[in-house]
C-alpha cells in the first residue's frame, strides 16, 4: 500500500465545539461557531474538537513556536527580492476543510487509503479536518500566489505512542518559477517540452512514468528545480541542525508531487525523516491558474523536529501547561540551544485489557484506531501509550479475542493504581458499549 502522508506527527473562551442531537433525525456540530450537519461519516469527537484553536505554533513559549520562527527566518533571509522576503506566510487558516481542498485538489485517487476514515477526522462526507497543510497549496495558488508558507495543526487517527498523537503541526511551501527566473543566465532554455502547449494544458498526455520528470517538463528544467529544492532544503535543516549533520534522499512517491523525495537526517544513531518534497504536478497548477511556471513543494512537521532539536522525549508534553515545562521555552531567543530537563519522571501503570469480539468483527477487521479513539477520550492525556498485545483465535469455540495494553502516566504527579484502575473500569464500559465486545 502506498503511503502518502508522512508525518513530517487549554481551551479559548469563546471557543465552542457542542454536539446537538435535536431534531432527532438531524444531528449537528458546532465547530468555531459554525454548525455542520453530521452523516454516518462524522467521527470526530468532543476530545478532538477540543485541541482546535489553541495555535501551539503560534505560542510564544512553545517549542513548535521556535522551530517555526526559525523555519520563516530561514526563508524570510535566503529569498528575498529587493529587499522584501519573498515568502508569503499563511499561519492562520480554519483546520476545517473540504474533502475537495485535502484531497480532489491534490489529485490523491478516490480509492486511495489515506481517504479512509480509519485514519482521518471526518465532520461529515464533504468536510473533515485537514490531515495534512497541503491541503490549503491550491486555494493559494488560485489567489495567485507564487511562494508561500503554510503552518498549522493537522489532524490524524494514528497509533498512541511518545511520538504519535492526533494531533500535530506542519509547515507546507510552495516555491514557484517563470522561465525568466529559473533560467535567468540560460535564456536560450524552456521549462516545457516543446510539443506542450502552456496555454492548452490538458490536451497534451501528461505522464509521471519516466522517473526524472514529468512528461511535460523538459529535463533541464525539472534537473535545474530539483537541484534547488534539493539544496534549499538541505540549507534549512543546517541551519536548523548544524552543518555536520548526516543527511540522505529518499525516493518517494506521493500523488501531488512528481518526482518526490524524502529527506532522512542521522539523529541520535538513526535515520530519521523530516520531510516529504518534489516538483509540483502540472496538472495542480494549471487547474489552479498558473500555466507558465513551475514549482516544487515540501511539507514537514514541527513536532519531530522540535522533539530532536529540544531533546522532548514525548510529544504531549507540547501541550502542557505546566510551568516547569513552558518556563523553559519563555523569553528565548529562537536560536538559543535549550535542552529539555525533564521537570521529574512520574511512573508509569500499565493495564491491560482483554476482550471477546462479537460474531461480526475478526481480529482482521476490529479497527484499531477505533479502539485508540475511545481509550484517549474516555481516559484523556493520562493515555501514554496503547499497544496490541496478543490476538488469539480459540481453537474450540472460533472466537476471536483481543488484548491490548495500556500505559498511563500523568506528565504532571503520580497516578494512583487505585485512580487508574477506576479509568480502566470506564474503559473497559465505553468499549463494552462501543463495539459489542465483552471483556475476559
Ligand atoms: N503532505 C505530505 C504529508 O503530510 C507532505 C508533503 C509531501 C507535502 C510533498 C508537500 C509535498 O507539499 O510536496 O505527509
Amino acid at each position: 500500500m502506498t503511503r502518502i502522508l508522512i508525518r513530517t506527527g487549554g481551551f479559548i473562551p469563546n471557543f465552542k465545539c457542542k454536539y446537538s442531537t435535536a431534531p432527532k433525525s438531524v444531528a449537528t456540530i458546532q465547530i468555531a461557531g459554525k454548525e455542520y450537519l453530521t452523516d454516518n461519516y462524522t467521527n470526530v469527537t468532543p476530545k478532538i474538537l477540543s485541541y482546535l484553536n489553541r495555535n501551539l505554533h503560534l505560542r510564544k513559549d512553545n517549542p513548535l513556536s521556535l522551530v517555526r520562527q526559525r523555519i520563516v527566518n530561514y526563508f524570510y533571509s535566503s529569498f528575498t527580492h529587493r529587499g522584501n522576503p519573498s515568502f508569503s506566510v499563511y499561519d492562520n487558516l480554519s483546520p476545517v476543510v473540504s474533502i475537495k481542498q485535502n484531497f480532489d485538489d491534490l489529485l490523491i485517487p478516490v480509492d486511495h487509503p489515506s481517504r479512509a476514515k480509519s485514519d482521518c477526522y471526518y465532520v461529515n462526507n464533504s468536510t473533515l479536518l485537514r490531515a495534512h497543510m497541503t491541503a490549503h497549496q491550491s486555494e493559494l495558488l488560485r489567489a495567485g500566489l507564487d511562494n508561500f508558507l503554510m503552518i498549522g495543526d493537522v489532524y490524524r487517527r494514528d497509533e498512541i505512542d511518545s511520538t504519535h498523537f492526533p494531533v500535530f503541526h506542519q509547515v507546507d511551501a510552495v516555491r514557484s518559477q517563470r522561465k525568466e527566473q529559473l533560467f535567468e543566465n540560460h535564456p536560450g532554455l524552456e521549462i516545457f517540452d516543446p510539443t506542450f502547449d502552456p496555454s492548452n494544458p490538458f490536451a497534451f498526455p501528461i505522464s509521471i512514468s519516466d522517473p526524472a520528470k514529468q512528461s511535460c517538463h523538459t529535463l533541464e528544467a525539472a534537473k535545474l528545480m530539483e537541484a534547488q529544492l534539493k539544496n534549499h532544503l538541505l540549507g534549512l535543516v543546517k541551519a536548523l541542525f548544524g552543518t555536520e549533520i548526516k543527511h540522505r534522499w529518499v525516493d518517494e512517491y506521493f500523488p501531488f508531487t512528481h518526482p518526490s523525495w524524502e529527506l532522512e537526517i542521522f539523529y541520535d544513531n538513526k535515520w530519521m525523516e523530516v520531510l516529504g518534497c518534489g516538483i509540483v504536478r502540472n496538472e495542480i497548477l494549471a487547474n489552479a491558474g498558473p500555466n507558465n511556471s513551475i514549482a516544487y513543494a515540501f511539507g514537514l512537521g514541527l513536532e519531530r523536529l522540535a522533539m530532536a532539536l529540544y531533546k522532548i522525549p514525548d510529544i504531549r508534553l507540547m501541550w502542557s501547561e505546566d510551568s516547569g515545562f513552558v518556563s523553559q521555552f519563555q523569553n528565548k531567543n529562537v536560536n538559543a540551544k535549550i535542552t529539555y530537563k525533564p521537570v521529574s519522571i512520574y511512573p508509569q501503570c500499565t493495564n491491560d485489557l482483554s476482550f471477546w469480539l462479537p460474531p461480526s468483527l475478526t481480529i482482521d477487521t476490529f479497527v484499531h484506531n477505533d479502539f485508540y479513539d475511545l481509550v484517549r477520550d474516555v481516559g484523556g492525556d493520562i493515555i501514554e501509550q496503547v499497544r496490541i498485545k496478543d490476538k488469539f483465535v480459540h481453537p474450540k469455540s472460533k472466537k476471536h479475542s483481543l488484548c491490548y495494553s495500556i500505559i498511563y502516566r500523568h506528565l504532571e504527579r503520580t497516578l494512583t493504581q487505585v485512580e487508574v484502575n477506576e479509568v480502566h473500569k470506564d474503559i473497559e464500559k465505553a468499549v463494552t458499549t462501543a463495539f459489542n465486545v465483552s471483556i475476559r
